[in-house]
């Protein structure tokens, strides 16, 4: 494939397309064995994030053999933290650990914002030679961790699944809680305008556990430091027409809340119902998913039936409605079949035309 193709840009910017746009969470990832062969030659994971040449061969690799419409930046969200002096290892079979993890108010009153120019560097740096290296191939999209996702790892000190001690600071401490969502939220903020300012050309916010609040908590801890976010990047003249899209994994409850932040695009989970969801925020947001990412494990067969399944929730595409990217509803799998993929990429390319055509109602 050759050419510029600025689809998936034109659909997150509302405009009409004539076909739906397609890109996938982690599409980058140990499902490929040639992203398993470079990270091998890199040793490590973190090795892999901070040589700028070898995270581009690696965010390439699925467009190369895919032909997906959208490039997303290889990194991690873990890289704001580090930079705070954290200490992120990638260790096997547990994933992402912090040697460093904020265990007191001391702690976070210890902490400092990273100048995203020169503490993560590299990260500018890989999207300077992602961006050369695509030559406008697809558009790149930049990306951060929420603010509360951050702090749960750093807090935690790795994955949960009970939220102890993060829920434990939460509520016994809400104001060094506060405090450092306050500096993560503006390292944030930094850290996507240096990425920006670099070439990137849309953004996204994983928001991986905003769905473990209470709503009220939500609101309070998650959603409003999001808002941040969106109205500074909103109005600064240098980020106000990149777009951003927010996900908050478990947070279909919450739409409305999020659309109202301004950001011009929803990451769905799989659990929501992309028909309603258009109803409920389709006019004023792009939905991007939401197919379960577990069928990419099965055949071909499931995928090319389940991928039409989300093109029909969604339907057609009419005036007023801002649109539909294809995604998955969270990050593929390492037991994906590369062949799921192609089918999947085939299928919506082909198959999705048909729900782009004209129609006056
Ligand atoms: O989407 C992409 O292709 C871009 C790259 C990307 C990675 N991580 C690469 C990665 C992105 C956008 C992320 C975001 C990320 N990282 C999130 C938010 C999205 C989500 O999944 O909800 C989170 C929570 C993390 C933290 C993180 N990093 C975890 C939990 C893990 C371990 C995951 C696992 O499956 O072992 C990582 C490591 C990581 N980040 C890998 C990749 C490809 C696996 C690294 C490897 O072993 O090679």
């Amino acid at each position: 494939m050759s050419g510029s193709n600025d689809l998936y840009l034109r659909a997150l910017r509302g405009e009409k397309v004539e076909r739906t746009p397609i890109w996938v969470m982690r599409q980058a990832g140990r499902y490929l064995p040639e992203y398993r062969a470079t990270r091998a030659r890199a040793g490590d994971f973190l090795t892999l994030c901070k040589t700028p040449e070898m995270a581009c061969e690696v965010t390439l690799q699925p467009i190369d053999r895919f032909g997906l419409d959208a490039a997303i930046l290889f990194s991690d969200i873990l890289t704001i933290p580090d930079a705070m002096g954290l200490g992120l290892v990638l260790e096997e079979g547990v994933g992402p650990v912090f040697e460093r993890p904020l265990r007191s108010a001391a702690d976070i009153a210890k902490l400092g914002r990273p100048d995203a120019e020169q503490d993560l560097g590299y990260v500018m740096d890989a999207v300077r030679v992602i961006r050369g290296e695509l030559n406008g191939r697809v558009p790149l999209i930049g990306f951060t961790g929420s603010p509360w996702t951050l702090a749960s790892y750093m807090v935690e000190g790795r994955g949960s699944k009970e939220f102890r001690l993060i829920k434990g600071l939460m509520f016994e401490d809400p104001k060094a809680m506060h405090q450092l969502l306050q500096i993560v939220t503006d390292s944030v903020i930094d850290y996507l305008t240096a990425q920006v300012l670099a070439g990137a050309q849309s953004l996204m916010v994983f928001d991986t556990w905003g769905g473990m609040l209470s709503t009220e908590n939500y609101q309070r801890f998650s959603l409003a430091y999001m808002q941040q976010i969106v109205s500074a990047l909103k109005n600064d003249q240098r980020t106000a027409a990149t777009p951003i899209v927010l996900f908050t994994k478990g947070g279909g409850q919450w739409l409305e809340l999020m659309a109202a932040t301004g950001c011009d695009g929803l990451g769905l989970d799989w659990t929501v119902d992309l028909a309603t969801a258009k109803d409920r925020v389709g006019e004023q947001v792009v939905l991007q998913g939401n197919l379960d990412p577990t069928v990419m494990n099965t055949g071909a067969a499931q995928v090319r039936d389940e991928a039409d399944k989300v093109l029909q929730a969604y339907g057609q595409h009419k005036t007023g409605d801002k649109g539909h990217i294809f995604n998955l509803g969270h990050g593929i799998q390492p037991h994906a079949k590369p062949d799921n993929m192609q089918a999947l990429v085939q299928q919506v390319q082909q198959h999705s035309a048909a729900f782009h055509g004209e129609t006056s109602d």
